[in-house]
C-alpha cells in the first residue's frame, strides 16, 4: 500500500511515468469518473497484481453526457477518493482539468466514432455518449502510455467498444476486462446508486433478480421472456431495455435462434436513477 501521488497537468503525469519507464516498470492504467467504490478498486487491485505502476485517473468527461443528463449532479468527491485509493496499490491519481484534455473546452467534438454498435442500447438511449466516452480514452491512454488498461464487465457496452477501438486504430496497450462487483444484495456498484433512496434501492434489486432468473433458464428465448417478465412488473422499474445479444459482435440474437452463450443486458430507470446490468449465460444445447 502506498499514499498516491495526485498530479493534475499532463506535463507532471509524463515525468512520472517516464521516470517509471526509464527503470524498465510496466504500467497499468484505470480510468474512472470518480466516486469509487469496491468495483474501481478491484480494478485497481487487479491492475496492480499484473504491473509495477498503477496510475488511476479520476475526471468526469462532459463529452460522454447528454444534455439533460446527470453530468452536473455527477458526484465529485476527490479527497474521499484519494482516501479510498490510499488502502490500495496505486502510485498515482491523475485529476486533470476540463482544458487539460480539452483544449478547446468542454464543447470539443469527439475524435472518435464508436460506429454502428455506438449507436444500439446504451447508444440509442443516450446519443453521442459512446463517441465522448471513447475520445476521453483515447486521450487519456495516449497522456498515461500504459502497457494495459482496466475496465469493468459491468459496462459491457463500453468495453466492447474500447476493444473495438484500440484494435482498429493500432494502440499499444492491452485492454484487460474486471469481473462485476457486487453488493451483498447483488445490485451491481455503481457511483450512481448513491442516488438512490433506500426504496429505490430496494426496488432496483428487481435488475439482478432478473439475471438469476435468466441464468436458470435453458434457452435464450427462455431466458429473454422470463427475465423481461419479471422486471416489466416490478413497482416502480421503468426498463428500457432487456436483450441478449451475441458477446462477439454485440448484436442482439434473433428470437428463436438457440446460441450456446448470450450476453444479457439491461438498462432501467429507477426514479430519476438510470442503472445498467448485464450476465453472460450459458445455454445447454
Ligand atoms: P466509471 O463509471 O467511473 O467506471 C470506471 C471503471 O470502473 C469502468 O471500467 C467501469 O466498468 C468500472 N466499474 C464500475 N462499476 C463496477 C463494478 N461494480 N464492478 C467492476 N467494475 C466496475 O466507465 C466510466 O467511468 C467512464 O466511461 C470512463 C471509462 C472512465 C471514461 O470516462
Amino acid at each position: 500500500m502506498t499514499t498516491p501521488v495526485i498530479v493534475s497537468s499532463a506535463a507532471q503525469l509524463r515525468e512520472l511515468t517516464q521516470s517509471w519507464r526509464e527503470k524498465g516498470q510496466s504500467i497499468g492504467f484505470v480510468p474512472t469518473m470518480g466516486s469509487l467504490h469496491e468495483g474501481h478498486l478491484a480494478l485497481v487491485e487487479a491492475a496492480a497484481s499484473e504491473t509495477d505502476r498503477v496510475v488511476v485517473s479520476i475526471f468526469v468527461n462532459p463529452l460522454q453526457f447528454g444534455a439533460g443528463e446527470d453530468f452536473d449532479r455527477y458526484p465529485r468527491s476527490l479527497t474521499q477518493d484519494a482516501l479510498a485509493l490510499s488502502t490500495t496499490s496505486a502510485d498515482a491519481i491523475f485529476a486533470p482539468s476540463v482544458e487539460e484534455i480539452y483544449p478547446d473546452g468542454p464543447g470539443a467534438t469527439p475524435t472518435q466514432s464508436s460506429g454502428p454498435v455506438g449507436l444500439l442500447f446504451e447508444g440509442l438511449s443516450r446519443p453521442g455518449h459512446f463517441d465522448g466516452m471513447l475520445t476521453v480514452v483515447a486521450r487519456l491512454c495516449d497522456l498515461v502510455g500504459p502497457d494495459r488498461a482496466y475496465f469493468g464487465q459491468k459496462d459491457a457496452q463500453q468495453l466492447f467498444l474500447i476493444r473495438h477501438m484500440v484494435k482498429q486504430e493500432g494502440l499499444p496497450l492491452e485492454v484487460v476486462s474486471v469481473p462485476t462487483i457486487r453488493g451483498v444484495d447483488r445490485l451491481a456498484l455503481s457511483s450512481r446508486n448513491a442516488f438512490l433512496s433506500a426504496e429505490e434501492h430496494q426496488r432496483a434489486l428487481a435488475i439482478p433478480r432478473a439475471l438469476e432468473i435468466a441464468r436458470g433458464c435453458s434457452s435464450a428465448d427462455q431466458a429473454r421472456a422470463q427475465a423481461r417478465s419479471y422486471v416489466e412488473s416490478a413497482p416502480g422499474v421503468e426498463v428500457d431495455y432487456l436483450e441478449i445479444v451475441d458477446p462477439e459482435t454485440f448484436e442482439p440474437c434473433a428470437p428463436g435462434t438457440n446460441p450456446r452463450e448470450g450476453l444479457m443486458i439491461v438498462a432501467a430507470t429507477i426514479g430519476a436513477t438510470r442503472l445498467i446490468d448485464n450476465q453472460v449465460l450459458a445455454f445447454g444445447q
